[in-house]
Parts: structure tokens; C-alpha cells; sequence
């Protein structure tokens, strides 16, 4: 049975001109700064997103790490909406390596609330930690892949650096962001000071992430890099993989999207009131099933060679990528709507769906 992939984009396998571009690399010793092709992918970013310098980083959590270090000192506030990857998904990792204090603030959509970062900046005195980076992702994970809009991303920006605080952008998901708004990934760069983006999720490439910066601040990311074990020898055979990402597969995240609204508008039809469409910005579907027994749904989908993710009690999480065409959403949705009407919660309560 073929199987419909969409616990994470991150399930994405490298493209045939991936793998024959990895096999034609041009390869030197990456820690000596010798790899022409990882020279050359992290020149090419920099350029694409209006940054002095890149560094190439084995993954997204190794960047947002690597990044963390290289912003702040030992005893740093660093601002971040509490749903953020780098606060639930990175194993406590800014306090162990960098021993900052994360402040958390919920935002709506991922969004942090300008007025909120600007009052705990100015909160701060003699007697306090002091925030030192202000941290935002986008598209915002956990809100369901939603997008920053660029002005609001900007304006939180503006009261970090009018606070004297530095402001950081994980963009893991920056050209989904990009591709959904229109808007060029060069300006979102323009508003930070350093951000990282992934190739090896909707980009399709198998393995590794970007970090972009001051010239000053890739330098110490080289090193923090270093001391956490992220420096690769022939990298280049990962970087040329990444190349052919950036180079082919942007564009065509926009099918991901699509392919998105349809799979909520199936979900919606089957299970009305569990997705509203409008809220799918990106490639990721988040299912509200109250009531039911999440672990049963996502194991008779399973049966059906469906893959979806279990998100907590109460919620699933279904996300768009390269792995899954229209022909694999159709499967999805009549999976989905077969395992509601055949749960027990719904089977007990009598309800019509
Ligand atoms: C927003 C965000 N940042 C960072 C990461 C970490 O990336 P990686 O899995 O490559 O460590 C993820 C992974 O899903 C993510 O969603």
C-alpha cells in the first residue's frame, strides 16, 4: 500500500537532482573552510536574503542553538512567543548551552504582541535580568504554520532594537512564509539581525539548515558550531542537495499550500467545526477533535496507510509536502472521514457526521 505522509514535512526524501547533484559535489575539508560547494551555497544565501554571511548547520535546532550563543551571554532575557520551537522542542537546550532565561508570551497566532515585548524591554532595570534578543518564527509552527505578516514582524523588531535588544528570526519555514504572502524572503531579512532557515523539511533536501548574519556574527556561530560537534568535514555533499532545494523547490511549495486547503476543507465537510480552512495559511492542517479519542483516529487512519500525528489529547496535526499529491489528500480525507464515523466516541454518542 502506498503511504500518505503527512506527519511532518520533514519526511520529505532528496529529488533525484538532489541525489545526482550530492554525487557530482566538488568537496574540500568544510572545518578548514575548504568546500567550494559549502562556500558557495552559503554565499548564495546570504545573497538571497540580504545578509553579509551564511553558515551551513546540520539542523534547525543546531542553528537556533548556534545562534542563541553567538547573541547572547550567561544570564540574558531572551523574549520568545511560549509556543515556539526553541521553547518546547529544543530539550531546555538555550538554558544548558547558553544560560539565558527564556520570557515567554503568548501570542495569538504566533505572533508576539508588540506592546508586550516593549513593556518587558523597558521593565527592565539595575535590579533585573535584561532581555538581549527578541526571538520570532515564521511560519509559526505550533499555531498551525500560520504567517508573520512582514509589518508585524518588523514592528516587533523595532521596539527590540529601540530597547537596545537584538532581534531573531527562526524562519524554519521562511519560504512557506514567503510563498504564502508574496513577500520577498530579502525583506523579512532586512527587518532582523540573524535568522536560519531549514532545507530539509518542505524543501525537500535530506539533511541540514542555514544560518544568516553579520560577518561578525557567522564567525561566532563557527565557532559555537564547532564546540557543539556541527562542524562537517565534505560537507559540500549535503550543501549541494541543499543547492538544488533553494534553487528548484521553492516554487512549487505553493501546490503544498493548496493541497493544504483542500485536505481542511475535507476535514471540515467530515467533521464540521474541527478546522476552519480560513486559519490555513501554509502547509499544516491542525484537527480539533474534543471529545474524541485522538490515539484511536490516527491508528485507523494508520490502517488506511494514512499518517497523521497525534498533537496532545484533543488534537492532530496533518502537514502538506512533495510526498503527497491530490490523488494522497483524496485517500486522506476519506481516511479521516471513515475513522470519525467508526470511533467509538461517536459510534457511543450517536452522532451524525
Ligand atoms: C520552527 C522550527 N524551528 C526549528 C526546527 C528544528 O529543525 P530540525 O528538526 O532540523 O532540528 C523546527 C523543526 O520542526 C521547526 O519547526
Amino acid at each position: 500500500m502506498d503511504i500518505v505522509e503527512l506527519r511532518s514535512d520533514t519526511f520529505t526524501r532528496p529529488t533525484p537532482e538532489m541525489r545526482k547533484a550530492m554525487a557530482d559535489a566538488e568537496l574540500g575539508d568544510d572545518v578548514w573552510g575548504e568546500d567550494p560547494t559549502a562556500i558557495s551555497l552559503q554565499e548564495h544565501c546570504a545573497g538571497l536574503f540580504g545578509m553579509e554571511a551564511g553558515l551551513f548547520v546540520p539542523s534547525g535546532t543546531m542553528g537556533n542553538e548556534a545562534a542563541l550563543k553567538a547573541l547572547t551571554n550567561p544570564g540574558d532575557d531572551v523574549i520568545a512567543e511560549s509556543r515556539s520551537h526553541v521553547v518546547l522542542y529544543e530539550h531546555g537546550a538555550p538554558a544548558v548551552i547558553s544560560g539565558v532565561v527564556l520570557r515567554l508570551i503568548d501570542g495569538p497566532n504566533g505572533r508576539l504582541s508588540v506592546d508586550a515585548v516593549a513593556e518587558m524591554i523597558a521593565s527592565a532595570n539595575e535590579h533585573t535580568s535584561r532581555p538581549t534578543l527578541v526571538w520570532q518564527e515564521n511560519t509559526h509552527n505550533m499555531s498551525g504554520g500560520r504567517v508573520i505578516p512582514l509589518e508585524h514582524l518588523a514592528a516587533v523588531a523595532r521596539v527590540a532594537h529601540e530597547g537596545g535588544a537584538r532581534a531573531f528570526l527562526d524562519g524554519a519555514r521562511i519560504f512557506n512564509a514567503s510563498v504564502a504572502s508574496g513577500v520577498p524572503v530579502r525583506a523579512y531579512g532586512a527587518e532582523v539581525d540573524a535568522l536560519s532557515f531549514c532545507f530539509s523539511k518542505g524543501l525537500g533536501a535530506p539533511v541540514g539548515s542555514m544560518l544568516l548574519g553579520s560577518s561578525e556574527f557567522i564567525d561566532r556561530a563557527r565557532i559555537v558550531r564547532q564546540m557543539l560537534g556541527g562542524g562537517m568535514r565534505q560537507v559540500g555533499l549535503l550543501c549541494a542537495a541543499a543547492r538544488v532545494a533553494v534553487d528548484t523547490m521553492v516554487e512549487r511549495l505553493a501546490e503544498d499550500h493548496e493541497n493544504a486547503q483542500v485536505l481542511a476543507h475535507g476535514i471540515a465537510d467530515a467533521l464540521p467545526g474541527s478546522v476552519d480552512p480560513a486559519e490555513v495559511e501554509t502547509n499544516m492542517v491542525f484537527v480539533d477533535l474534543p471529545g474524541l479519542d485522538v490515539e484511536e483516529i490516527v491508528r485507523s487512519m494508520w490502517d488506511e496507510g494514512v499518517r497523521m500525528a497525534a498533537l496532545g489529547p484533543t488534537r492532530i496535526r496533518a502537514v502538506t509536502s512533495k510526498e503527497v499529491d491530490r490523488a494522497g489528500i483524496d485517500r486522506a480525507i476519506a481516511a479521516f472521514g471513515q475513522a470519525v464515523r467508526g470511533s467509538n466516541a461517536v459510534r457511543d454518542a450517536a452522532v451524525a457526521v
